[in-house]
């Protein structure tokens, strides 16, 4: 039982049975199987974003979130700015506790850099009904290249947990025509 101490302390030096043996084998083989599979799913599973990660501060990030804010809102939506960059740009979105700014506009069938970073914790971008989740860290900016093929509102929810009104943490990103 194991809440006793066993009879002779030398388990390390006891042969491991056939069985357990087996398994360690299955498990080992079959997580090689699966560290082969993330790389071969990268390619054929369009599954897995290609973004890329740079080092930057809250205020840095905050200052070109606001310079596209100021040059390129077109109208307001419940004190939020809806801001219509232009096709083919460097687009910004804060996460901060505990809202997504500003709300973005965006052309069906161009291609955008999505800018991605926190000002105070880590949040996480969950764009639905797509399904596209990125880790949103404070002092990270995470860029992923993206081109909307379907017209209509998106939804962004928080889904990592950050404290009292994460669950009020939902933004919006327009695609039009
Ligand atoms: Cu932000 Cu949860």
């Amino acid at each position: 039982m194991a809440i006793t101490p066993p009879p002779q302390r030398i388990w390390w030096k006891e042969p491991i049975a056939k069985v357990e043996l087996s398994w360690i084998i299955i498990a080992f083989v079959w997580g090689l199987v699966m560290f082969f599979m993330m790389i071969y799913w990268h390619g054929a599973g369009e599954q897995n974003l290609s973004n890329e990660a740079y080092k930057i501060t809250p205020e840095r990030f905050a200052e070109k979130s606001q310079a596209m804010i100021d040059e390129y809102t077109v109208r307001e939506e419940n004190y939020f700015p809806v801001v219509h960059p232009p096709a083919g740009s460097d687009v910004y979105l804060i996460a901060r506790l505990w809202q997504w700014w500003p709300i973005l506009e965006l052309k069906k069938g161009e291609t955008y850099r999505l800018h991605l970073s926190s000002l105070d914790w880590m949040h996480g971008f969950s764009l639905q009904p797509v399904n596209i989740n990125v880790q949103v860290h404070p002092g990270y900016e995470m860029v992923v290249t993206i081109k909307p093929d379907q017209a209509g509102e998106f939804g962004i929810v928080c889904n990592e947990y950050c404290g009292l009104g994460h669950h009020l943490m939902v933004g919006k990103i327009y695609v039009v025509e």
